[in-house]
């Protein structure tokens, strides 16, 4: 087999190995080598116009698991099992709005984009919000309303997030490591306990998405999709 064939086979081989585990191992710990590389390729992750619009927390602290345990349905079999629990927090319009100072430090600072660069990238993104995607509301005012008003722009944050945690879900796989996607949970309550934990900033954050990693207790039942021509559809 050639090298690239090779290497197909491997990553392949990952997609069939990972499953969203149901039970994890308590006695089988991620070494830290390998969580720091498995978060590496989250922080290296895409995101839409380069905003980097997240934050990711590793929930190792035993009491906040337990809170988290009691809060979210979906991190039942879950928590405390797991070697670790990350938290996705997505950026609120306080930071992603086209006119933010978040916005305007992180292309200054981190892309290093010259101001009259960052000038006109910000009106491409202004119109971007505004019109291409609609992500901004009219009745929008001062005070954060995540889940009407503001709710298009975060969900546009959040959906960055996930691109982190396929890839970190991929990165892991590939490394023989078992996690599980977490949606299963009340989100006016989770970013309740996240915000009386002080995590969210003061609103500057909000709770998009979960995830545990480790390792499997048992096999998983085979992988079930829908066939390759239902889901591929081609324009010759
Ligand atoms: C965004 C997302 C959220 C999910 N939330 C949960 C969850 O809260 N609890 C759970 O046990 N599984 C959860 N899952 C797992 C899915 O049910 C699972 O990925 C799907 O059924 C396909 O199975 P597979 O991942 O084993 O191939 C989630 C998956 C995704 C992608």
């Amino acid at each position: 087999m050639d090298e690239k064939s090779k290497l197909k086979d491997l990553v392949l081989q990952a997609f069939h190995f990972r499953h969203a585990t149901k039970e994890f191992d308590p006695n089988k710990k991620i070494s830290d080598e390998d969580f720091r590389f498995i978060l590496e390729t989250g922080r290296l992750s895409p995101s839409s116009f380069g905003t980097e619009p997240w934050r990711i927390v590793v929930v190792q602290n035993a009491e906040l698991r337990e809170k988290i345990k009691n809060t979210a349905w979906g991190a039942y079999g879950k928590l405390p099992e797991a070697s670790h629990f990350v938290l996705f927090l997505a950026r609120t319009k306080v930071d992603t709005k086209y006119d933010s100072d978040y916005l305007r430090n992180h292309f200054k600072t981190f892309k290093q984009m010259p101001d009259e660069h960052m000038e006109k990238y910000l009106s491409r993104l202004e119109e971007f919000q505004k019109s291409d995607f609609k992500l901004l509301s009219d009745e929008s005012t001062d005070k954060l309303d995540l889940l009407g008003k503001d709710r298009a722009l975060f969900d546009w944050a959040s959906k960055q997030t996930y691109i982190a945690l396929g890839n970190m879900m991929t990165a892991a796989a590939l490394i023989g490591i078992d996690s599980c996607p977490i949606e299963g949970f009340n989100i006016e309550k989770m970013n309740q306990l996240l915000e009386e934990e002080g995590l969210l900033e003061g609103g500057r954050f909000a709770l998009s998405v979960m995830a545990a990693f480790g390792y499997r207790v048992k096999d998983p039942n085979p992988k079930t999709r829908r066939p390759f021509d239902d889901v591929v559809k081609w324009i010759e």
